[in-house]
């Protein structure tokens, strides 16, 4: 990257947040706009969730192209014209195969890099952070540029309530470049977890190897989170809204403490809680349960909704440009999604214009 000419493979070190950059695409629905496709209400909505607005995709949009203009706004954030590698976290890529990144690379003009997807759904964006971290560590990447972005429009079922007054499209990236472990910036250890035990908590069941879609017969309906006649096939989102819930609050809560205490932090050191904007309920009630004051937890979601792999860097964007988390601030970032998986990073907010 050319603002840090002195950075190259092989230094090994602690992985340097040094840019960030968002794309939201234009199209925003409202609440009110789903209702009236939808058995459901303004009130319910912010009620349950606190979400007033989510932002659609264009059909002719796939989530390579909103990754692209958030990489790009990343990079130039970062003052970078080039990176040693691209991870890109989501759960809608363009296609089955191949993986998207190498596609966002080129269209980045990045050249020959090493580029590639991860999928750990709304936690996503936290295994690529660490993802990253780990090839910057390692020494094969001098930087990495970490893309989350997501369409999950295209995989929701258009009847069911329940998801579509959740979930938006868009994309947030960082760059990341060695440095020192004492610079703000500077990741620290990352937490991660899996339980694939609740693995059918979260899912899109047909179009995989288990049950592909063209050994299937004609596509069922949804229901709002039915998970449906197991004999026909179902290519869309479902989740078990109660228990994601629970189990959403119960991890972000335990590893975002763990996150802390590696860092070596009190709660009352944590400026800010960064945490997927999954649902205003569950924020308030990972805060509670740390006893981390709400205000410490910004939030996002009331105007784009739950954007999966994207929400964590487009609510860092947000916080930063709104003067909600400042350089200095000590931060936690924690996400909870589909596998199930979750996981937490610390971080001192470090001085950067987001794009
Ligand atoms: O990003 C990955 C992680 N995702 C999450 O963390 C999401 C976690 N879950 C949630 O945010 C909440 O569970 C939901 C917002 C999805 C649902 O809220 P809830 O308070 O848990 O409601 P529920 O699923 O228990 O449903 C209660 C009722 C049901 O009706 P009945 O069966 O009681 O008649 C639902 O059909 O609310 C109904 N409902 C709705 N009503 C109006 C569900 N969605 C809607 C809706 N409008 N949009």
């Amino acid at each position: 990257m050319s603002g840090a000419a002195a950075v190259r493979p092989g230094s090994g070190s602690a992985a340097v947040l040094c840019g960030l950059g968002t794309w939201l695409p234009p199209h925003a629905v409202t609440n009110d706009d789903l209702a009236r496709e939808l058995d459901t209400s303004d009130a319910w909505i912010r009620s349950r969730t606190g979400i007033g607005t989510r932002f659609i995709a264009a059909p002719s949009t796939a989530t390579s192209d909103l990754a692209v203009e958030a990489g790009r706004r990343a990079l130039k954030s970062a003052e970078a014209d080039s990176v040693d590698a691209v991870v890109l976290a989501t759960t809608t890529p363009d296609h089955p195969c191949p993986a998207t990144a190498p596609l966002v690379a080129a269209q980045l003009g990045l050249g020959t890099v090493p580029a590639f997807d991860v999928g750990a759904v709304c936690t996503g964006f936290l295994y690529a952070l660490a993802t990253g971290a780990g090839l910057i560590a390692t020494g094969t990447a001098g930087s990495v540029l970490v893309i989350g972005a997501d369409t999950y429009s295209r995989i929701l079922d258009p009847a069911d309530r329940s998801t579509r007054a959740i979930f938006g499209d868009g994309a947030g990236a960082v760059v990341l470049r060695s440095g020192g472990a004492d610079e703000p910036g500077a990741l620290g250890p990352p937490v991660l977890g899996s339980d694939g035990t609740g693995s059918d908590l979260i899912t899109v069941r047909s179009g995989g190897s288990r049950e592909p879609l063209h050994t299937a017969g004609p596509i069922g309906t949804g229901d709002g989170g039915d998970a449906g006649d197991a004999a026909r096939p179902d290519p869309y989102f479902r989740m078990a809204g109660r228990a994601v819930f629970r189990n959403a609050v119960e991890r972000m809560a335990e590893a975002s403490l763990m996150a802390a205490r590696r860092a070596g932090w009190e709660v009352a050191d944590i400026d800010r809680l960064v945490a997927h904007q999954a649902n205003l309920r569950i924020l308030h009630a990972v805060a509670d349960r740390m006893r981390l004051p709400r205000h410490r937890c910004p939030v996002h979601l009331d105007q784009v909704g739950n954007t999966a792999a994207a929400s964590i860097p487009l609510a860092l964007s947000y916080a930063a440009a709104t003067g909600r988390l400042t350089p200095g601030h000590r931060t936690l970032l924690t996400a909870f999604g589909g596998g199930l998986t979750w996981g937490a990073c610390a971080l001192r907010w470090p001085a950067l214009t987001p794009m």
